[in-house]
């Protein structure tokens, strides 16, 4: 069979279940509905089905390797600003992050393999998982024993930075490690008028801050990529009042674990040292939200001989600072994080994601459908 033929024959139902799921969106670990649907379709189909909370695993057909693909179900607190027949329905609420194309192209791979499940060499899992904006959900399913005899992984991303029906496949590290820190500065409060009787700890929390932007222009070798943001500042409430302490919160973003590790080491180091200096005190805790998305070399050369096989347009695409829960699968299995390009700006679709008129070009949809379907068919190639 081949698998751009058998997606367009189903693209309209594909787009259906896309916009389906866009009028309906359903924050992180609140899935029921979506994962339902999705739910229902898969056993009538005759998969093999594990719930995890509002999460799926989903399996079919036989043989000693299996190929899992995956697809996060969740919607963003976003207010959806786009005009068009199938707008969310839910106020505050919006797939501004093609969520909703990432369900339907799965499910549509779903159908596919099961009306040809006497054409796959090994088993294939489907992971439908919840809670992928912050919520770690692909965590969540692992511990349930998502990736248990998986021997690779691939995840598919819709992609504003790629043109239309464009798939971009890179290798190596493709997204950001992330963490979060919040840093303390305890001086001692006074009276404005009277800074010598106070340990002050706003110029310590400006030289802080300062010193943190050290970490990256200083710190960090060249050629390897890091970020330090200080995205929040708060101290005192008076004009002529020192406060006794100030709160800073920000995000650190990284390729290579060992930089990252280095940037939490130096953040400490900095703090401690200036704090020290003025005799205030500090505490710092750091948070790592996300590692690495990190492909494996191999498995980009896979799905570069899928796409080619089956005529799809493919290419390199950048790699971003942004983060992704898909990193845990791939620090488990090799795998890849693939993007399908859905940007066309004839149709104006040119909005980023997250953004309130983000949307996606639902022409191409079935290529993501097909691409996924080419992977498990020809797994393990
Ligand atoms: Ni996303």
């Amino acid at each position: 069979m081949n698998p751009v033929e058998e997606a367009l024959k189903i693209k309209d139902q594909i787009v259906a279940w896309r916009r389906d799921f866009h009028m309906h969106p359903e924050l992180g670990y609140e899935e029921e509905r979506t994962s339902k649907i999705v739910e229902e379709h898969l056993k009538e189909w005759g998969y093999k089905i594990k719930r995890v909370g509002t999460g799926i695993i989903a399996d079919i057909g036989g043989g000693e390797k299996t190929i899992a693909l995956r697809a996060d179900m969740d919607a963003l607190p976003v207010q959806e600003e786009n005009d068009v027949p199938y707008k969310s329905q839910v106020p505050g609420k919006m797939h501004a992050c093609g969520h909703d194309a990432h369900t339907a192209m799965l499910l549509g791979a779903a159908k596919i393999l099961a009306e040809h499940e006497e054409e796959l060499m090994g088993r294939v899992r489907l992971i439908f998982q919840p809670a992928e904006e912050g919520g770690n959900g692909a965590l969540k399913m692992i511990e349930a024993g998502a990736l248990e005899g998986v021997d690779a992984i691939f995840g598919l991303h819709v992609w504003m930075d790629l043109p239309s029906g464009v798939v971009g496949i890179h290798e190596g590290p493709f997204m950001a490690g992330a963490g979060e820190f919040e840093a303390i500065i305890k001086g001692k409060g006074g009276h404005g008028a009277s800074p010598h009787q106070a340990v002050d700890p706003i110029p310590i929390a400006a030289q802080a801050i300062l010193g943190f932007q050290t970490i990256v222009s200083r710190n960090v070798p060249p050629m390897e990529t890091a970020v330090v943001s200080v995205t929040s500042l708060h101290s005192g409430t008076a004009f002529n009042v020192i406060p006794e302490e100030v709160s800073l919160k920000g995000t650190y973003r990284y390729f290579n674990p060992e930089i990252g590790r280095m940037l939490t080491k130096r953040m400490d180091e900095l703090l401690k040292g200036i704090s020290s200096a003025h005799n205030a005190s500090s505490t710092l805790h750091i948070r790592e939200v996300t590692p690495p998305t990190i492909n494996d070399p191999k498995m980009c050369l896979f799905a570069e001989s899928i796409a080619k096989k089956f005529g799809l347009n493919y290419g390199d695409v950048e790699p971003t600072m942004g983060a992704e829960d898909f990193a845990y699968y791939l620090r488990e299995v090799p795998g890849a994080f693939l993007t399908l390009g859905i940007k066309n700006e004839e149709k104006g679709i040119t909005y980023p994601h997250h953004h309130p008129k983000f949307d996606v070009d639902e022409d191409v949809l079935h290529l993501g459908t097909a691409l996924e379907v080419g992977l498990a068919l020809e797994f393990p190639g």
